[in-house]
């Protein structure tokens, strides 16, 4: 198993490229399902789970033409299987996606239950709740949902009693192709449904009010072809950042989208950042100055995301002040503070409200990775620690940073990737 050594100490500079986001690139690959026509996604990152998503389109017998610059032609029509087996959602939760595409163009979808994952216990009862309010079939045996339905999935409204942003994606996805309206009531407001939504209307959807918490969508007969280019990544952006100003830099992030980082870029100027952003680029200046300790609590977006909570305690950990987290999405995603801690953090954690307070360094340690955000979280702690900080498990980075090394090394970092 690969392994990232870290020699900390460097004050991090220049220029960064961000690649299109994850947790866009996913449903909207899964949403090719619902055309009759290829529909060609740009922009799309390297990494693993966008190679686990084209696997999984592969395995159905969806046809991919994937190009040199990463820009995958899908053309559904070639669907054999309409299944999605275990082996591939067990490495990605997010395979949840190909159900509700599948079942409303294909008529029946069999997909593996995704299982628990190590930063909670992550149902998906409110993706089969939604789904059934339209009429489909469902039932959970031997660890698959197996969804069916009787002529067209019916408009329906759902109501989320919880926030979900791949449960608003299934069902809006879904809707499209289903008789009548739907109106989706507390759907998720992240950026990337937005970025769906957009796709899918460039497809032939009818969907309105989407990026607020009421969706509506009217059905139609049949999605058409498209292209498509995802949304720059918030989280990799917002990752930089973050450990730019703790090491106490400056940057300039390029090929971004500083209209859906409000949350974060806000609370970075708290820390004492100096923030400039453009079009499409964002520059971050620390002035040299060590980060003052800034209060979160993650909540739905717009607020500040859970998954920049991890990199956020990493910072804190080395800023001046005390700090109070509270983590309000997942029950158990401080998995990342108990290896801090070994690197002589000082945080003290109560169920899911954390307390950190700053030192000047953390000392270099073994460290391992539990899940990708948290390894993000390592590589900056390493980044600010005084000696060497080897970072097991890294795999988990490659599911969601593409060429975090390479990136980081043009910013000064001194890190290396080596074979475990
Ligand atoms: C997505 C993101 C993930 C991010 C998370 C929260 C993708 C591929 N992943 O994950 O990076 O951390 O949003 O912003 O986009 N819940 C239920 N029942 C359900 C579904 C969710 O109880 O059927 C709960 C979850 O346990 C969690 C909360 O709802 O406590 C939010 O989860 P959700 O928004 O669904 O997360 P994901 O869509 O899996």
């Amino acid at each position: 198993m690969d392994k990232l050594i870290i020699t900390g100490g460097e004050q991090l500079s220049g220029e960064v490229r961000i690649s299109g986001a994850k947790n866009s690139a996913l449903p909207i690959l899964a949403a090719t399902l619902l055309a009759d026509k290829p529909v060609t996604v740009c922009n799309l990152p390297h990494l693993h789970d966008i190679t686990t998503m084209l696997e999984l389109l592969r395995r159905m017998g969806v046809e991919l033409v994937i190009d040199e610059k990463l820009s995958v032609e899908v053309d559904a029509t070639t669907i054999k299987q309409l299944c999605a087996p275990y082996e591939l959602v067990k490495t990605m939760r997010a395979s949840i996606l190909v159900l509700g595409p599948m079942l409303a163009h294909f008529g029946e979808a069999e997909v593996s239950l995704p299982g628990g994952c190590a930063i909670g216990s992550r149902p998906v009862d409110l993706h089969i709740q939604g789904l059934r309010a339209m009429g489909a079939d469902i039932s959970v045996e031997g660890g698959y949902i197996r969804a069916r339905r009787n002529g067209r999935l019916k408009g329906a409204r759902v109501f989320f009693d919880t926030v979900t942003v791949t449960g608003t994606e299934n069902i809006l996805m879904a809707a499209t192709l289903a008789e009548g309206q739907t109106i989706i009531e507390n759907a998720a407001r992240e950026p990337e449904v937005t970025d769906l939504a957009k796709c899918l209307i460039a497809m032939g959807a009818d969907i309105s009010g989407h990026g607020t918490d009421t969706i509506v969508v009217n059905g139609v007969e049949s999605l058409h072809g498209c292209t498509y280019s995802v949304v720059a990544d918030r989280i990799e952006t917002g990752t930089y950042l973050t450990a730019v100003a703790a090491t106490r830099g400056n940057v300039r992030v390029k090929n971004t989208s500083p209209l859906i980082m409000d949350a974060v870029l806000q609370k970075l100027e708290e820390a004492g950042a100096h923030i400039v952003t453009g079009e499409d680029w964002i520059e971050l200046d620390m002035k040299g100055n060590r980060p003052k300790a800034v209060n979160i609590t993650t909540a739905p977006y717009p607020a500040f995301p859970t998954d920049m909570q991890a990199q956020f305690s990493a910072m804190n950990a080395v800023s001046e002040g005390v700090s109070i987290l509270k983590e309000t999405i997942f029950e158990n995603r401080f998995m990342h503070m108990q290896e801090m801690i070994r690197m002589g953090a000082k945080i003290t954690i109560d169920g899911n409200t954390a307390v950190v307070e700053g030192v000047e360094r953390l000392q270099a340690a073994p460290v391992m990775a539990t899940d990708l955000r948290a390894s993000a979280s390592l590589v900056i702690a390493g980044l600010v620690a005084t000696g060497d900080t080897i970072i097991d498990r890294i795999y988990h980075i490659d599911r969601g940073y593409e060429c975090i090394e390479e990136k980081l090394q043009l910013l000064g970092a001194r890190i290396k990737r080596v074979p475990g």
